[in-house]
């Protein structure tokens, strides 16, 4: 149970290099189950939730490789023989996204049982979806002992609409439609950054994919995928993380290796708030060759966000723009329409002298407010993100409990935060 001891009060002042997406980074992994021959992916991010879908793979045969490079680190994934097609238990509950092992293992081997994720701290997350649209491309599947179970001879490719959007599920049912016998169409399909990336990969592995990143995908089965090589695209999470560290702390930071296009309506509603940001050209020879400048000056003004699929305000980046409210004049409304139950955080916010009223899925913010360093405790990936984030704004010490969670989706924050001035320690319990 490591805790984060933060000194808060100081401004962000400098560079920070953004890493791979987490959420590209984990279905690219399950997508190397396609093919038994080698997967290599960079720009990989260094975080528990990636170590724990590279246990499942290893778990069931797949040998992985897990090197740092110049930029990121590089994961080479071949999955020969997969002679167990089982996701137990004790790998999915650590990380529901585990369930993308799903759609590939029945495609590739007819065959797949996958623990059910059971309930999340934001919000129930049924996999309906992924088992609906399975079973339209033929699959047999049942739910046994608290496993999915999946059988078929080979998919058959059919028609789907997504009775509502979902990212892991228009992934899940892409990666399995590659192999399926005949052309599939998707409709409804989730239009995430990362979706496309996904697509991205599988185009280079061999499949015949049109309209990824649009809501209608069309996939032409093709009877074996092969190996490739792919670059994961930046976090745009983390990057909008940093670029609310900046405005929260009054400071001026410049984000690298960031895709500006993919954080449109997060710099739009920061900037309304009144936070300057501007994409600057780098001269770096990354692929990467943006970079966001963003300096803060609070209090801003209140602004208000409802949460959307994209390209609307992404609900990752909800608990970190509430954090961000605290320090903006007047009251902003946050509506969260994705998940039922994330507001977790702003309970904890105001122990650090917020003033926050919930009601259901929507939440006042009042400000500006003077925040002021509090024992706290994370509840999930995000809501940590923002208490880190008060921590640095508030007077005095924050004590941030469970950092587990902010270790699941963001490579050693503690220390990129160290390098651009914050006062912040990770304490082991050992
Ligand atoms: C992905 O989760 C992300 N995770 C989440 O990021 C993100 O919050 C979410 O998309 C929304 O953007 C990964 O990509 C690994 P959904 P996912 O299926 O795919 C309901 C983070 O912080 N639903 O798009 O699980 C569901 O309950 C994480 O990095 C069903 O009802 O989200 C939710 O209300 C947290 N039945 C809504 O749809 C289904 O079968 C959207 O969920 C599937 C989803």
């Amino acid at each position: 149970m490591d805790r984060f001891l933060i000194d808060g009060g100081r401004p962000l002042e400098g560079r920070v290099t953004i890493g791979g997406a987490k959420n590209a980074a984990l279905p690219a992994m399950a997508a190397a189950l396609l093919t038994d021959k080698r997967v290599v992916l960079h720009n990989i991010p260094r975080v528990r939730d990636i170590l724990t879908m590279r246990s499942l793979l290893d778990e069931m045969g797949a040998d992985s490789a897990l090197k740092h490079e110049r930029e990121g680190n590089r994961l080479v994934i071949q999955a020969r023989k997969i002679p167990d097609q089982t996701a137990p238990y004790e790998l999915v509950k650590q990380m529901r996204a585990s369930v993308l092992v799903l759609g590939p293992l029945v495609a590739r081997f007819g065959h797949a049982r996958v623990s059910l994720p059971g309930g999340c701290a934001i919000g129930a997350r049924p996999i309906n979806l992924h088992l609906k649209g399975l079973e339209k491309l033929g699959a047999t599947v049942s739910i046994e002992h608290g496993y999915v179970e999946a059988r078929v001879d080979r998919l058959m490719a059919g028609q789907i609409h997504f009775d509502s959007v979902t990212v892991t599920g228009t992934e899940n049912i892409m990666m399995a439609a590659a192999l399926a016998d005949g052309t599939t169409l998707l409709e409804n399909c989730a239009i995430e950054p990362e979706v496309e990336d996904l697509a991205a990969l599988l185009l280079k592995m061999g499949a015949d994919i049109e309209g990824a990143g649009t809501s209608a995908i069309r996939i032409r089965g093709v009877g074996r995928l092969h190996g490739a090589e792919h670059t994961v695209i930046p976090d745009r999470i983390e990057a909008g993380t940093f670029l609310v560290g900046a405005a929260i702390t009054g400071g001026h930071l410049v984000l690298d290796r960031i895709e500006p296009r993919n954080l449109t309506a997060v710099v739009a509603k920061l900037a309304e708030a009144g936070v300057e940001i501007n994409v600057v050209e780098t001269a770096s020879d990354s692929t990467q060759s943006h970079a966001l400048e963003v300096r803060g000056r609070p209090p801003y003004r209140a602004a208000d966000v409802v949460t959307q699929e994209y390209p609307g305000f992404p609900t990752d980046m909800q608990a970190q723009y509430m954090a961000l409210a605290t320090q903006a004049a007047g009251s902003s409304v946050i509506t969260e329409t994705i998940f039922e139950n994330r507001f977790l955080h702003a309970l904890e916010l105001a122990r650090m002298g917020a003033d926050i009223a919930v009601d259901g899925r929507r939440a006042v913010v009042r400000g500006p407010v003077r925040l002021s360093g509090a024992n706290v405790q994370a509840s999930d990936l995000r809501a940590s993100a923002s208490l880190v984030l008060a921590g640095l704004a508030a007077e005095g010490e924050s004590l941030v409990d469970r950092v587990y969670h902010i270790d699941r989706g963001y490579e050693r924050i503690e220390e990129k935060l160290t390098r651009v001035g914050a006062k912040i320690r990770r304490i082991s319990e050992s």
